[in-house]
């Protein structure tokens, strides 16, 4: 369903766009497509200019950051009461994984694999961000991490297409309801477009130099998704695409993304990345920057300004044509129509809704669920977890006992002080027979000093089980926090050597926002939890699965690799000419000094309890192209626990035009089972399943033979068969 549609008749809205624009002197056009800061910078400097006076000039369209639900109306009374067409403004703000109530980074929401649930937290996000009376969010973030160095790692769904699309048009819906004018929606923003996941090197804000193939079959499809989902608005890459800045791409914003695909919202650039082309060089100067991103297609200067101090004299000058400027406002009227701005422009400043909304108690709970949903049990050795009735539990670990690293980067208004830490969720788990002591061990730096170290010693060898924080603070992952180590930070390792001389079992339970290289950990302690940032319910969450109150069945969205010289290591690369498994010795795709596979691969998580896979079936060997074939699968739960399973869909295209992956998500299916429970899960697989970017330059299936596995993770594949798509 497409979610920006208009809740009256399209053609009302069109018309009211229409007639406003008539009146519009081309000044207040362009004022509509500059966007100010508030206070908060999120990103380096800009000029500053008297808010005040432009909003009452008519020269601003939309506000990002602004402080204070206050300060907001303030604004707005402005722009509406004191400006000569009144014409409301839009208030945008970073919600990316909650406002105040906070569920885990987004990496995190997508090893829960559960677009349902994360449907539900967007939702949710969404009431508390209109009820502080703000319209427009700038998420979610859709793009592909392809490298774990990246710090914004942590704002993806990680590495596949696949899962990425199913959650970014989950989080659309999530975001923007099927009504934009509804009270508790709010309009979404896909950013950011396109590929900048693969900056060289995992380096922040870096080149991106990739085929059009990678572009069209890895990158495009969660923004393409989005588009579908209705997304009413998409912001540009700071990176280049093929030696051009996307804000200044023809081929990526007006021929793609709105002749293509149809997209009928706005474009927003990035912080200053209008004026950022000039430092790419390819603008001599801001008038060519402002000409060359509006001939882009691109529609909104987020804090540039160059767009307000240029426009009108390219028009006037007739090097741009004022159409253009016109189907830019255009489109950003639209989008005010359809939030119901022009009809009540203060209809988001409610105070007791604010009241009632904002931490609401449904709210937490719903973000504990999702929280609980997203921890990767990646190691269990010999049952560790989970603890039973221990006498004394030592937590260890500067992590433990934060709120304020819990709650990750891109926190919107989330405050430490409502957060629930790791050690606070298992004081409240543990009843009154079981000891809890904290100790510290490293510093929040990474130091473990001396008299740290001993006493974390002390503590764990006296206790039955040792739950270790470890990982990353909150700064270590988000934009601008690329990491070339991605080990475990500092002094963490050490520590743990050291508690492992004890003969208490360790449980790691790691905080991070990507990837990181733990072999150590993965041989020297025997229980692993990954926790990401979990958000405000982290504690109760984490302490849920270690106590047993919750099976994990989280699995990962994106590979953990070995070692960080093995980065970028993705599950669904490409066969080469001498893959590694079929090479005579020696002359494979491989290294010399470190294997091929990751530590965990794309889909690994384990479980408390086992499931059994059986009985795979096709409904067909053979399929024409506008047909669909059935896949299905028996699971069972055999073990004694009810649990959830992620039922894992691959296939593979064993000849294409060009070349294809060794295997590619292609369905997903989360299933609860209580034990002994069996249930047949069945996929659909249509030719659209199976398109990708051919020789002849246009997304198809093209036809053939296909592998179809289905699995627990992409290298735990429990059964496989094969079908031909027919011409
Ligand atoms: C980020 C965007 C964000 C914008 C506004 C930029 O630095 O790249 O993701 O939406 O700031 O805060």
């Amino acid at each position: 369903m497409n979610t920006y549609a208009p809740h009256e008749s399209g053609e009302a809205i069109e018309d009211k766009v229409e007639s406003l624009l008539d009146e519009m002197t081309l000044e207040e056009k362009v004022g509509q497509l500059n966007q100010l800061n508030g206070s908060e910078h999120t990103g380096p400097a800009v000029s500053e200019v008297d808010k005040e006076a432009e909003i009452r000039a008519g020269n601003v369209g939309s506000i990002l950051n602004v402080d204070g639900y206050e300060k907001r109306k303030h604004f707005q009374r402005l722009a509406v009461e004191e400006s000569e067409l009144g014409i409301p403004l839009l208030f945008g703000y970073d919600v990316v994984h909650g406002y105040r109530t906070l569920s885990p980074i987004p990496l995190g929401e997508a090893a829960s694999w559960d677009p349902v649930a994360v449907e539900e937290m967007s939702a949710v996000a969404a009431a508390e961000t209109s009820a502080a009376g703000i319209h427009w969010t700038f998420g979610p973030p859709v793009d592909l991490t392809r490298d774990a160095r990246w710090g914004r790692a942590m704002e993806t769904s990680g590495e596949d297409p696949h899962l990425g699309s199913e959650l970014a048009a989950a989080r659309v819906r999530g975001f923007q309801g099927d009504d934009l004018g509804a009270d508790d929606t709010v309009l979404a923003c896909a950013k950011h477009f396109a590929a900048y996941g693969e900056v060289k090197a995992g380096r922040e804000y870096n080149t991106v130099d990739i085929s059009e193939s990678t572009l069209r079959d890895l990158h495009l499809p969660p923004f393409k998704a989005a588009v579908d989902a209705g997304v009413g608005t998409v912001m540009n890459a700071f990176t280049d695409h093929d030696r051009v800045p996307a804000g200044a791409s023809d081929h990526l914003v007006r021929d793609i993304l709105k002749d293509e695909w149809g997209f009928e919202g706005f474009v927003v650039s990035d912080w200053n990345s209008f004026r950022e082309l000039i430092y790419h060089r390819v603008a001599e100067d801001e008038r060519e920057a402002a000409q060359l991103a509006l001939e882009a297609g691109s529609d909104m200067d987020m804090v540039g300004h160059v767009f307000v101090n240029e426009l009108v004299e390219l028009v006037e000058d007739g090097v741009v044509d004022e159409a253009m400027v016109d189907d830019a406002v255009r489109r950003i009227l639209r989008a005010k129509f359809l939030l119901d701005l022009f009809d009540d422009p203060y209809r988001y400043f409610d105070d007791q809704r604010r009241d009632s909304t904002i931490l609401a108690d449904d709210h937490r709970e719903t973000a504990r669920e999702i929280a609980r949903k997203s921890i990767v049990m990646l190691k269990n050795d010999d049952d560790v977890l989970p603890l039973t009735d221990p006498d004394t539990v030592a937590v260890v670990g500067a992590l433990a006992d934060s709120g304020d690293d819990v709650l990750g980067d891109w926190r919107a208004q989330g405050n430490p002080d409502d957060a629930v830490t790791v050690l606070e969720g298992i004081e409240t788990a543990t009843n009154a027979g079981t000891n809890v002591e904290y100790t510290k061990g490293y510093e929040r730096s990474g130091e473990a000093p001396e008299p740290l170290r001993e006493q974390a010693v002390e503590v764990t060898a006296d206790a039955d089980v040792a739950v270790v924080a470890v990982g990353e603070t909150w700064e270590l992952s988000g934009e601008c926090s690329s990491r070339a180590n991605i080990d475990l930070p500092g002094e963490q390792r050490e520590l743990l050597e050291a508690l492992r001389e004890t003969d208490t079992p360790v449980v790691a339970v790691l905080t991070n926002g990507r990837p990181l290289a733990i072999p150590w950990l993965d041989e020297n302690v025997p229980a692993i939890l990954e926790t990401w940032f979990l958000g405000t319910e982290a504690g109760h969450a984490i302490a849920d699965v270690l106590f047993g109150e919750h099976n994990p069945s989280g699995k990962l969205p994106m590979s953990f690799p070995q070692t960080v010289g093995q980065v970028p290591i993705n599950y669904n690369h490409l066969p080469t000419g001498r893959p590694a498994e079929k090479a005579e010795p020696g002359w494979g795709t491989s290294y010399i000094d470190v294997p091929n596979d990751p530590l965990y691969t794309f889909g690994h998580g384990l479980s408390y309890t086992t499931f059994e896979y059986s009985d795979l079936d096709l409904s067909a060997a053979a399929f024409e192209m506008d047909e669909q074939i059935q896949v299905s699968v028996t699971v069972e739960n055999v073990g004694d626990t009810a649990g959830a399973e992620v039922v894992q869909l691959y296939t593979r295209d064993l000849v294409g035009s060009r070349t294809r992956p060794v295997k590619e998500l292609t369905g997903f299916r989360r299933v609860e089972l209580e034990p002994n429970e069996r249930r047949e899960v069945t996929f659909e697989i249509a030719s659209d399943d199976l398109a990708f970017w051919t020789a002849d330059e246009e997304v198809a299936a093209e036809p053939g033979e296909f592998e179809v596995m289905v699995g627990r993770s992409a290298d735990d594949i429990r059964s496989s068969a094969s079908f031909e798509l027919l011409d």
